[in-house]
C-alpha cells in the first residue's frame, strides 16, 4: 500500500487522464453548443462505432442513448482503471504490444490484479466502490443539503453584488462561475473561513489552463497537502461537516487518511469544474437563445425544467464516461472483445432522436427529460442534487440581479474548452444595464 507521503496528485496518472481523441471528434462546428460534426457523422451511421485514438489504440465510441444506458448498467463494463486499464492510458509502444496480443487472440488491455488502495471510487467497481460511496451518501443528508442551499444563495448574491459594484462588465467565469462551486465545496467539507482564500486560490490555479503545467501541478500538490491538513484537523476538532462526519462516523473498517484525502479531493474535482462550466456555458447558451431567455425571464418558475434542459443540451462531460469490457459481449450491433475500451459520448446520447423530439432544439419547457448528463447506474453523480441547487440559484439570481445581461465580446472571440475533459468556455465577458 502506498503511503500518503510518496503520493501527490501530480504523480497519479488517474488524476491527469488524457483524452487522445482525434481532433474531428472534439472540434465544434459553427454552433458551440452542438456536438462536434465529426461525432454527429459517427452517430448517423451507428450507435456504436470503432475509433482510432492518437496513440494508435482502437476504442468504441457509444453515441446511442439506449446503448449508453446499457453500458452504464452492465457490470461486465468496468470503471476500475487499475484492474482494467483503458486504452486512453496507453503509450503508442504499449498499443503496438497490445495489437500483437490481439493478433495472438487476446483482445484489448490485459486485466491486472492491482487493487486500488486510495479513495477514488469513481475509478472502482462494486463492491469496493459501494462501500465508499455508501459512506459518502450517508453524509449528503437532507438537513445538510438544506443548510447548503441557504449558503449557496448567500454566496451567489455576494458574488453578483461584488460584480455589480465593480461593473458594469466582468468575466463571468473568474468572477462567478468558478468561485461559486469552490466555495460550496468549502462549506461541504468544512474548510474554515480564514483558509478559504488559500483553498480557492489553489483550486483556481489547479484547473487554470492559462497557468503553466508547473504552476498547475504545484497548485494540485498544494491542494493535496491542504486536504491532508484539513483531515488531520477534523480528527482532533470535529465539527458539523462532511469530513468530520466521515472521520467520526461508523465506517468499518475506519477510513484511512489517504482515503479521506482522496474522497475530499475527488469531491472537489467532480463538483468544481463541472458545475462551473455548466454555469458559464449555460449563461452563454441562454444569451444566444434570446426567445428562450425571454421566456425564462417572463416565468422564473421555468427554472427547474430550464436547468434539466441545459444539462441535456450542453452535456459538459463530453468525453466519457469511459469503461472497459471485462468479457466478450455484444453492444448494439457490434461484438466487443474483452479488454476493449468504450467511451460514451454524452452530448450525442443526450441528443438521440429516438429519445427526444427535436433534440437539437433548446426548449426550456421540456418535460420528462431523462437525460444522462449525470451518468446512470452505480456511478450516477453523487452530487447531482447539489449541482441542481447551484445551477437553479446561480442562473436565477444572475438573470434577476443583472438586467440586460449580454455578451461583451463577439462569439468568435469566446474561447471554447474543446480539448478539455469538461467542455465549456475559458472566459465569458459580459456586461449589463
Ligand atoms: C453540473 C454538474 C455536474 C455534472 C454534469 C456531473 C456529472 C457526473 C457524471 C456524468 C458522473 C458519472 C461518472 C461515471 O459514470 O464514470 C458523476 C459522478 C460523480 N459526481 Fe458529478 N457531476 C456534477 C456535479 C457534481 C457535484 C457538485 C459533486 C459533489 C459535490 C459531484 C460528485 C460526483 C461524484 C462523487 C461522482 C462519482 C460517483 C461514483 O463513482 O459512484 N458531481 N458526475
Amino acid at each position: 500500500m502506498s503511503t500518503t507521503s510518496d503520493r501527490s496528485p501530480a504523480t497519479d496518472s488517474d488524476r491527469l487522464i488524457q483524452r487522445p481523441l482525434p481532433p474531428e471528434l472534439l472540434m465544434r462546428g459553427d454552433d458551440p453548443f452542438s456536438p462536434p460534426p465529426g461525432l454527429d457523422r459517427l452517430h448517423e451511421r451507428a450507435a456504436v462505432s470503432p475509433v482510432e485514438l492518437l496513440n494508435g489504440a482502437r476504442i468504441w465510441m457509444v453515441t446511442g442513448f439506449a446503448e449508453s444506458r446499457a453500458v452504464l448498467t452492465d457490470e461486465r463494463f468496468s470503471a476500475d482503471t487499475h484492474r482494467h486499464p483503458n486504452a486512453m492510458q496507453l503509450t503508442p509502444n504499449q498499443v503496438v504490444e497490445q495489437r500483437a496480443a490481439a493478433a495472438a487472440g487476446r483482445g484489448g488491455c490485459p486485466a491486472t490484479e492491482q487493487q486500488r488502495t486510495d479513495g477514488l471510487f469513481i475509478f472502482m467497481d462494486p463492491p469496493e466502490q459501494t462501500r465508499l460511496r455508501r459512506l459518502l451518501v450517508g453524509q449528503f443528508t437532507v438537513r445538510r443539503m438544506r443548510a447548503l442551499e441557504a449558503r449557496v444563495r448567500e454566496i451567489t448574491v455576494e458574488h453578483i453584488e461584488a460584480m455589480r459594484a465593480a461593473g458594469p462588465r466582468a468575466d463571468l467565469v473568474s468572477a462567478f462561475a468558478l468561485p461559486l462551486p469552490s466555495l460550496v465545496i468549502c462549506e461541504l467539507l468544512g474548510v474554515a473561513y480564514e483558509d478559504r482564500a488559500e483553498f480557492q486560490e489553489r483550486s483556481a490555479v489547479a484547473v487554470n489552463l492559462d497557468a503553466s503545467d508547473e504552476e498547475r501541478l504545484h497548485a494540485q500538490a498544494g491542494l493535496y497537502e491542504f486536504m491532508r491538513g484539513l483531515v488531520a484537523d477534523k480528527r482532533t476538532h470535529p465539527a458539523d461537516d462532511l469530513i468530520s462526519g466521515l472521520v467520526h462516523g461508523d465506517a468499518d473498517p475506519a477510513l484511512t487518511d489517504e482515503e479521506l484525502v482522496d474522497l475530499s479531493t475527488m469531491l472537489l474535482g467532480a463538483g468544481h469544474e463541472t458545475t462551473a462550466n455548466m454555469l458559464a456555458l449555460g449563461t452563454y447558451a441562454l444569451l444566444e437563445h434570446p426567445e428562450q431567455l425571454a421566456a425564462l425571464r417572463a416565468d422564473p418558475g421555468l427554472i427547474d425544467t430550464a436547468v434539466e434542459e441545459l444539462l441535456r443540451y450542453l452535456s459538459v462531460i463530453h468525453t466519457g464516461p469511459v469503461r472497459v469490457a471485462v468479457e466478450d459481449l455484444v453492444l448494439g450491433d457490434v461484438t466487443i472483445p474483452a479488454g476493449d475500451t468504450v467511451m460514451i459520448s454524452l452530448p450525442e446520447a443526450n441528443r438521440d432522436t429516438g429519445q427526444w423530439p427535436d433534440p437539437a432544439e433548446l426548449d426550456l419547457t421540456r418535460v420528462r427529460n431523462h437525460h444522462l448528463a449525470f451518468g446512470h447506474g452505480v456511478h450516477q453523480c453523487l452530487g447531482q442534487q447539489l449541482a441542481r441547487v447551484e445551477l437553479r440559484i446561480g442562473l436565477a439570481e444572475l438573470l434577476a440581479r443583472l438586467p440586460g445581461l449580454r455578451l461583451d465580446a463577439s462569439p468568435a472571440d469566446i474561447g471554447l474548452r474543446t480539448g478539455m475533459i469538461i467542455y465549456g468556455v475559458h472566459s465569458l465577458p459580459v456586461t449589463w444595464d
